[in-house]
C-alpha cells in the first residue's frame, strides 16, 4: 500500500507559445478526466501569470518555477525572485535541474543556498540530482548522489522537511529515449531516501528522464517511486493526461 501520493510534473523547460498553451489546456479541459494524482506544471516564467491563472479556472493543475535565485531582491538583471514567486502564490520550484547544472554551471553549493531561500518562503522544492553516463560507468553514482544530496540539502531546517521533494533524473536518461530501467530507478530512489537529511518515509522522489504514457507504470510500480518529472512527453495534452490517467490507476 503506497502511502505517498503520486506526482506528476511537467518540466516544459523554454517551450510552449501562448497559443500552444491555450490548445493544451483545451484538449485537457475536453478529456475531462478525475485526476488523483497530483498534476503540477513548470513553464517558462514569463508564462506563470498566464498558467496560474487558466489552472485556478480549470481547477486540477498546480504552477511552479523552473529555477528561482538565490537572492530575494536587488541587482540580479534576468533572475528569479523566489520571493516573488511565493508574492504570486506559486506552488513549487524546481532547483538544480541538470540543464541548469551544465549549461548554467550551477554547482551543489550555489544549489544550497537557492533551495535554502525557496523553503524560507514556503516554496515546495523539487531538488534535482543525477549522474551522468561517464560516472554511471566509473561506478561514481552513489559518490555523486551522495555529494548532490549532502551538500545540496546542507542545513534545511527539519520543520521545512516537509516542502521538500526530490527528482532522480540520471542525466544520461534526459530527452535521450533511454530511460532507466523501473529496478535501476528504483535503486537509485531507496540509495536517495537513505540519504536525505532529515530521513522521512514520506519523502516524495519523483523520476524523471525520457518518461513516456508507455514506461511509466513499471516506474510508478515500484516502492520509492512517487511519480515523474517529465519533459517531452508533458508538452502534449495527450500524453500528460495519460501519464495522470495512469498514475491515478497506479495509486
Ligand atoms: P525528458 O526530460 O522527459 O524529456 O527526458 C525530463 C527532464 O528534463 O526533467
Amino acid at each position: 500500500m503506497r502511502k505517498r501520493e503520486i506526482h506528476i510534473v511537467g518540466n516544459w523547460k523554454m517551450n510552449q507559445t501562448l497559443h500552444e498553451i491555450s490548445q493544451f489546456f483545451v484538449e485537457m479541459t475536453k478529456m475531462k478526466m478525475e485526476l488523483k494524482c497530483k498534476a503540477w506544471i513548470a513553464p517558462q516564467a514569463i508564462h506563470i501569470p498566464i498558467l496560474k491563472e487558466i489552472a485556478f479556472t480549470t481547477g486540477a493543475i498546480q504552477i511552479g518555477a523552473q529555477n528561482c535565485c538565490e537572492h530575494d531582491s536587488g541587482a540580479f538583471t534576468g533572475e528569479i525572485s523566489p520571493l516573488a514567486l511565493a508574492d504570486m502564490g506559486v506552488e513549487f520550484v524546481i532547483i538544480g535541474h541538470s540543464e541548469r547544472r551544465t549549461i548554467y554551471k550551477e554547482d551543489n553549493e550555489l544549489l544550497n543556498k537557492k533551495v535554502l531561500k525557496a523553503l524560507e518562503h514556503n516554496l515546495k522544492v523539487i531538488y534535482c540530482v543525477g549522474e551522468t553516463l561517464d560516472e554511471r560507468e566509473a561506478n561514481l553514482t552513489h559518490d555523486i548522489l551522495e555529494k548532490q544530496l549532502s551538500v545540496g540539502l546542507a542545513n534545511i531546517p527539519k520543520q521545512k522537511a516537509h516542502l521538500l521533494m526530490i527528482a532522480y533524473e540520471p542525466v544520461w536518461a534526459i530527452g535521450t529515449g533511454k530511460t532507466a530501467s523501473a529496478e535501476q530507478a528504483e535503486e537509485g530512489h531507496a540509495f536517495i531516501r537513505s540519504h536525505l537529511p532529515h530521513s522521512s518515509d514520506e519523502t516524495i522522489i519523483l523520476y524523471g528522464g525520457s518518461v513516456k504514457p508507455d514506461n511509466i507504470e513499471a516506474l510508478l510500480r515500484k516502492a520509492n517511486i512517487d511519480g515523474a518529472l517529465v519533459g517531452g512527453a508533458s508538452l502534449k495534452a495527450n500524453d500528460f493526461r495519460q501519464l495522470c490517467t495512469v498514475a491515478s490507476i497506479v495509486m
